[in-house]
């Protein structure tokens, strides 16, 4: 696995202050994922009700679904602050220790990427979020000693993109998990037409509805299309996004009418030509696409997988029919193939 925390979101997090200006700022903004909403906002009003921090809460889901987006508005909604790292920025246990002693009381911690935490930092975490003490450690060998240190209260909001990594005890500490879903269409449509707005950049019903189905089902990649349309727009066309300036900007960036850009034609090919339809494993994909293997299991895949055009068994990835159609091969005789 790469130690590079960001290898996977390098791809999509081509422009952060466009992610940051773009970002919810109020419960009602934030659109879609009802069932999640509906859960948090039971459990918020809940806590508030007590007058308590809200119990440690795991957000998962793939990348640029919202995660972020989230915390920052359950600490909006709790009214209180948020202080934000990630699983690879905490080295060491002095970091962790650091971190805690210096929130206060009702604070809310969000640890992105929860997953690439070092297992002796997340021992330490344990005892921090279930009894609020840290213990740490001082000297070594026999005069060893644990010292206990008392923490305020506060409330732990991780995110990760791959839940399946975390350690049971990890997650067997957080008082509620929610796993964010991709987007519809629709939703996808009114979070293009918000953006859109903020941006005051004029666009079509025909371009919104384009852009959203082309989107991966993920708001990250819809904002980050609609800018690419409006650039389109301000240099080509009259400022307006219009369905054939949208329909321009996705061919010149080789994203087809599913959403699927180059790379993951890519991997559809290899597995297809290259593997014959599969099973393949992530390490020979991998080399034979030059890609990052989290990269390929972050982003990609997931995208493969809700379309139906891959599957994941144990001996590997593998091809479905429908990848075969939409790469417009025909299927190899005799071969077994998931439908
Ligand atoms: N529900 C939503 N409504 C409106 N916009 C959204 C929503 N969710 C995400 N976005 C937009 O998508 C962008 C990416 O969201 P965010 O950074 O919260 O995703 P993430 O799940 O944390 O991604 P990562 O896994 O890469 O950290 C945000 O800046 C925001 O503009
Ligand atoms: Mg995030």
């Amino acid at each position: 696995m790469s130690t590079d925390g960001d290898v996977a979101k390098k791809k999509e997090r081509d422009d952060p202050a466009l992610d940051l200006a773009l970002r919810p700022k109020e419960w009602a903004e934030y659109i879609g994922q009802d069932h999640v909403k509906k859960n948090l906002r039971v459990f918020i009003d809940a806590a508030k009700k007590r007058g308590e921090p809200l119990e440690h809460v795991l957000l998962s889901g793939p990348a640029g679904l919202g995660k972020t987006s989230l915390a920052h508005l359950v600490a909006r909604e709790m009214n209180t602050n948020i202080r934000v790292t990630s699983g690879p920025a905490i080295e060491r246990v002095g970091d962790l220790a650091s971190i805690l002693t210096n929130l206060m009381p009702g604070d809310i911690l969000f640890i992105d990427e929860v997953h690439r935490l070092n297992k002796l930092i997340e021992e330490v975490l344990y005892p921090a979020m279930e009894s609020r003490t840290l213990d740490i450690i001082i000297g070594k060998g026999p005069s060893a000693r644990t010292i206990q240190i008392e923490l305020p209260p506060f409330t732990l909001i991780a995110a990760t993109t791959r839940a399946g990594l975390l350690s049971g005890p990890l997650r067997s500490r957080f008082g509620a998990s929610y796993r964010l879903t991709f987007y519809t269409a629709e939703d996808l449509g009114t979070i293009v037409s918000r953006s859109a707005r903020l941006l005051r950049t004029p666009i079509d019903a025909d371009a919104i509805a384009r852009i959203a189905r082309s989107s991966r089902f993920t708001p990250r990649v819809a904002n980050r299309l609609l800018k690419r349309c409006r650039d389109w727009a301000q240099v080509h066309g009259t400022g307006t996004i219009t369905d054939e300036t949208a329909q321009k900007m996705l061919a010149l960036l080789e994203i087809d009418d599913l959403g699927l850009e180059p790379m993951d034609r890519r991997i559809l090919d290899v597995v297809v030509t290259t593997f014959s339809g599969g099973p393949v494993g992530l390490q020979a994909l991998a080399a034979a696409t030059s890609e990052e293997e989290d990269t390929i299991v972050e982003v990609y895949e997931p995208y493969l997988m809700q379309l139906g055009f891959l599957e994941r068994t144990p001996r590997g990835r593998v091809a479905t029919e429908r990848a075969y159609s939409h790469l417009g091969r025909s299927l190899p005789v005799q071969k077994p193939l998931i439908t």
